[in-house]
């Protein structure tokens, strides 16, 4: 394991993370919101993180839907609606490159993008192989029977109803105490344990479990690259902080992978 790197020099800390991308095979992503930031979406913390005075923990659990299911919808409603304009940003486009450059690697190449977001930019930016930790604004599904669909980001009613059972409909999204799609995590862990090189871009990483698969790659021998414009949680337990926005970063960063060798 290598100890924190706190290094202002942005140029020579570009240089080293290309050089750790350069020796990898198996590269692993942990994207968070702050990859769609330069998309005009909202991260969840810092200023203007709040929505209209609600942390997201009142917004996003289970309780909170059973206590009052219309300002939870208004909630998603809204963020699916900003979702039909948003458009994907230079990181989310950097790092479908870096997918193709790992995933084609001839012996043993691997990318895995991982990502808590729910905005589906990744995959709008041409990304393959994305596993989204917390599922999706897309889909919805029923909290009485089976119906589950991807509705896109079409406009729902105030309250929207199964049309089969009647129940309420819910996004298909993970909320705080909630576990996270089995699979899914299963897959994230694998390819966070595997990997030479983990990426970590954009996230606070205070939400847990996505926050321990950074630790699984520390202890697992990675080599750990923060990129964002402010030091997190992540930055404590060690590796090489890229300080700035990710739709900057991250363009650099594959261009000099590109000249590098
Ligand atoms: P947060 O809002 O907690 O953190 C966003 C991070 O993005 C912060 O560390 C910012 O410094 C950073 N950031 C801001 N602008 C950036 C930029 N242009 N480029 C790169 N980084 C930038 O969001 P998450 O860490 O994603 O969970 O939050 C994790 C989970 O908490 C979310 O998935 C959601 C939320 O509650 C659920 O809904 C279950």
């Amino acid at each position: 394991m290598h100890p924190p790197i706190d290094t202002d020099d942005l140029d020579s800390a570009l240089d080293q993370a290309a050089e750790w991308l350069w020796n990898a095979r198996r590269v692993a992503v942990l994207t968070g919101a702050g990859v769609s930031a330069e998309s005009g979406l909202a991260t969840f913390r810092g200023a203007g993180g709040l929505w209209e005075g609600h942390r997201i923990e009142d917004v996003a659990t289970p309780s909170a839907f059973r206590r009052n299911p219309t300002l939870v919808w208004r909630f998603y409603n809204a963020r699916r609606a900003a979702l039909r304009t948003a458009q994907p940003n230079p990181g989310h486009r950097a790092l479908v490159a870096l997918e193709d450059r790992f995933a084609r690697e001839p012996s043993d190449g691997q990318f895995t993008l991982i990502t808590q977001n729910v905005d589906g930019l990744h995959q709008a930016a041409g990304s393959r192989r994305v596993l989204e930790l917390h599922g999706s604004l897309r889909r919805i599904r029923c909290t009485g029977c089976a119906y589950k669909a991807d509705r896109g980001y079409e406009e729902l009613t105030e309250l929207p109803h199964c049309e089969t059972c009647g129940e309420l409909l819910r996004p298909d999204v993970v909320w705080f105490e909630e576990m996270l799609p089995a699979e899914t995590w299963n897959e994230a862990a694998k390819a966070t344990a595997g990997c030479q090189c983990f990426l970590v871009v954009g996230t606070s990483a205070v939400v847990y479990p996505a926050a321990g698969l950074i630790d699984t790659a520390r202890d697992a021998g990675a080599c750990v690259i923060e990129i964002n414009p402010e030091a997190t949680f992540a930055s404590r337990r060690g590796g090489l902080g890229l300080r700035g926005p990710s739709g900057v970063i991250l363009p650099q960063l594959v261009q000099r992978l590109s000249n590098h060798g």
